[in-house]
């Protein structure tokens, strides 16, 4: 045991204090990392931050959405990790990429091409050492209009807004109740039937993480947490549609949508941002 005594510590938070720490139980456990985890996490983060500036070079109009997979998954596969995207609950690529009105989990294919123009999300994560990282940006093609360049800077800095509240002692529904409040005089949509969430040993962890206001405080932050906080905007309705094959997001009123996701450490200070070169 030694160094690794720490890890596995699940919080149930919608139980009593005297609860944490124990691994037996029912309800929602949120994993608190060691600081060999942390390790871990921070450079499954730092690899994603690299992964995510080379496709941003690649971004171009004439290209597949499949090409940028292509060259994702070889990106991923060259530092030795995993995507962990590919085959997760069936999903067939190491990227999402969402086109416009398109919100998230685009699947890639060789017949979508990126138009000048287009708005691009692209959503990745890889697994290093057991450890994963997730994080998502949205791109500009060539010349975009002001309206949509506005939408993906206040989707950006909706993030931001949000783990400013991301600290030690204060609640995880903090950060919700502040996404929601810098984007609501903006009159967007936010998304609910997506939301952030936990991540770790797996890609999806508790707790989930809404972006839009709640009225409970929710569990209350710990160092050693960490999360996927990330913001999914649309500028018009908030509702939205499931294509076809089952994957693919789209507005409902099919207005431009943009993402934003980072995997941050919960600290007694600023939380740490995983998935940011510096
Ligand atoms: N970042 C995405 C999320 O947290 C992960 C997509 S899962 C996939 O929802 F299956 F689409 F890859
Ligand atoms: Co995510």
């Amino acid at each position: 045991m030694g160094d690794f005594a720490d890890e596995g510590v699940f919080l149930f938070w919608n139980f009593p204090e005297y609860m944490i720490g124990r691994k037996e139980g029912i309800g929602m456990a949120v994993t608190i990392k060691s600081e060999r985890e942390i390790e871990l996490m921070r450079e499954a983060g730092r690899l994603l931050s690299i992964v995510h500036e080379e496709l941003e070079k690649i971004i171009r109009p004439g290209i597949s959405t499949k090409y940028i997979d292509k060259v994702c998954e070889e990106i991923i596969r060259s530092y030795g990790c995993t995507p962990n995207f590919l085959h997760y609950q069936g999903y067939p690529a190491s990227v999402c990429v969402s086109v416009n009105e398109e919100v998230v989990h685009g699947i890639p294919t060789e017949t979508h091409i990126i138009q000048e123009g287009d708005i691009v999300s692209l959503d990745t994560g890889l697994i290093y050492k057991g450890y994963h990282s997730d994080a998502a940006r949205t791109h500009a093609v060539g010349q975009i209009s002001a309206e949509a360049q506005k939408l993906i800077d206040v989707t950006k800095q909706s993030f931001f807004e949000g783990i400013k509240l991301a600290k030690a002692g204060n609640h995880l529904y903090d950060i919700s109740n502040a996404i929601a409040a810098y984007v609501a005089p903006y009159g967007y949509g936010i998304v609910r039937d997506l939301v952030g969430h936990g991540i770790g040993t797996r890609l999806h962890e508790e707790p989930q993480i809404p972006n839009f206001a709640q009225r409970r405080k929710g569990l209350k932050l710990q160092p050693g947490m960490t999360l996927a906080v990330e913001p999914m905007i649309n500028m018009g309705t908030a509702d939205v549609e499931w294509l076809d094959d089952d994957w693919t997001v789209i507005a409902a009123d099919h207005s431009l949508s943009a993402h934003y996701e980072n995997t941050i450490l919960i600290t007694e200070g600023e939380p740490e941002i995983l998935t940011l070169g510096k």
